[in-house]
């Protein structure tokens, strides 16, 4: 539909040939499961706010999804040639309009916003927000294009003029706050010096050591204890089973932001493996002057509410989230963590689709010998528009250069699957009729 308009909840946005979001993806903006009291994603919204409380923390959930690559990666520093921002891995709905891919987002005008007086209390030096995200990704039982996060930051004003000389007065400050953080006994590993010349500079232009010592400090305390609070939940819910028995045991890791330095992402050991929970960091003071706080410094986190709330309620599938089906929703109750008891497991039937890529010496195509450019998550996106969550995942299977031609060769394992019901033979046979359709008509590729 380039050069249209579309209606994203009663307003209207023009299109253009940057658009590249499905009405499938349009139909999740309405449901705001995180709204909806007793489901589980709510359920573990609220138990994180709990630990960023009021007077301090206010707590907000951000309802429209649609904002502009502004506010979703230039204002944050996002260079022009990030990833992040190519349309193979986000929705866009015109050149300059996107689902936001992170709550991040809405930092800058929830900085602003700090130094106004929009605020739920006067006291508010912090926030959290919640939103649903959206990223044009792979098919799998943990990754769906359309999920939540929860930020959250906390700033603490600084001395107008020369603040870099007052730096000793600001880090005890903070440090003041650190102590008020209760104390937790969970084995915490943390090898790396808070700041690292290249691999985690410290703002030198702005901060001074021991400030960023204090705010980090308190920045991995206080989400060191979200994550104790979290996980003794889970082993409370799991009591009787095997899981969430062992002590638990979280690492910090160095990371890298745009917006952000130095950046962290916690990892907790999780049923014998590292998982990653939140990315998080020191705010980039640029950020702050720009957003009319440039007397605060402070710390930012992000988390994926789906992967915390898998682990929570023990849901094995990413896709249930998102089911009308009262086997699930009946099974969940505000304020409770309890365990998901899966109803029967339907069978699952999985089909191959083969091609050959295009190359661009048979499409008149610039790059002599190569092959006009295939993003995986193409066909992600059309299993998606064809089966939707009919589809539990999507794997590469096989690779092969045909060694006269040079001409590549794909072929992708589809497994169709329904949460709730058997799927039958025909039925699949259409949806996989359709993907191979679509995708010759959509990348121009040749089936095998
Ligand atoms: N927005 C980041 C992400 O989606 C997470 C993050 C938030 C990191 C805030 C640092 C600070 O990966």
């Amino acid at each position: 539909r380039p050069g249209n308009q579309i209606i994203v909840e009663g307003r209207p946005y023009a299109t253009d040939e940057w658009m590249n979001t499905p009405d499938t993806i349009l139909s999740h903006v309405s449901r705001r499961l995180y709204l909806d009291e007793n489901h589980p994603l709510a359920i573990t919204r609220k138990l994180i706010e709990s630990q960023f409380p009021g007077p301090v923390f206010g707590n907000y959930v951000e309802e429209d999804p649609i904002v502009t690559t502004e506010q979703n990666f230039d204002v944050l520093g996002f260079p022009p040639d990030h990833p992040g921002r190519s349309r193979t891995d986000t929705y866009y709905i015109n050149e300059k309009t996107l689902l936001r891919t992170h709550t991040s987002a809405h930092q800058s005008a929830y900085f602003r916003r700090i130094n106004s007086n929009e605020k739920i209390r006067p006291e508010e030096e912090g926030y959290t927000v919640t939103a649903d995200v959206y990223r044009r990704d792979s098919i799998d039982r943990s990754h769906y294009p359309v999920f939540h996060q929860m930020e959250g930051a906390r700033l603490w004003k600084r001395p107008r003029v020369d603040p870099l000389k007052h730096a000793a007065e600001t880090a005890s400050m903070i440090w003041k706050d650190v102590e008020k953080i209760p104390s937790h006994d969970v084995v915490v590993e943390d090898p790396n010096p808070t700041i690292h010349p290249e691999r985690n500079p410290l703002q030198a232009d702005h901060h001074s050591a021991e400030e960023v010592e204090a705010v980090a400090a308190h920045l991995k305390r206080s989400l060191e204890r979200m994550v104790v609070k979290i996980f003794s939940e889970a082993a409370k819910a799991a009591k009787g089973s095997d899981a969430g028995q062992e002590p638990l045991k979280v690492r910090w890791v160095e990371a890298y932001f745009p917006f952000t330095s130095p950046s962290w992402e916690l990892e907790v050991f999780w049923q014998g493996d590292w998982l990653e929970i939140l990315g998080c960091g020191i705010i980039k003071q640029d950020l702050l002057i720009n957003s009319d706080v440039p007397d605060r410094i402070g710390w930012a986190f992000g988390v994926g509410l789906e992967r915390i709330a898998m682990l929570l309620f023990n849901i094995p599938d990413i896709r249930l989230f998102w089911s009308r089906d009262e086997r699930f929703l009946s099974q969940f109750t505000a304020g409770k963590i309890t365990r998901f008891e899966p109803f029967s497991k339907h069978p699952a039937c999985y089909k191959d689709v083969a091609f050959w890529l295009r190359s661009a010496t048979s499409s008149g195509g610039s790059a002599a010998g190569g092959v006009v450019p295939f993003h995986e998550n193409d066909i992600m996106e059309i299993v998606r528009d064809v089966a939707g969550d009919l589809v539990e995942d999507v794997k590469l299977v096989d690779e092969f250069t045909h060694p006269k031609t040079g001409r590549k060769s794909l072929c992708y394992r589809i497994n169709y699957r329904s949460l709730e019901r058997t799927l039958t033979n025909k039925e699949v046979n259409e949806l996989h009729e359709k993907v191979r359709e679509k995708l010759v008509e959509k990348t121009g590729v040749e089936l095998r």
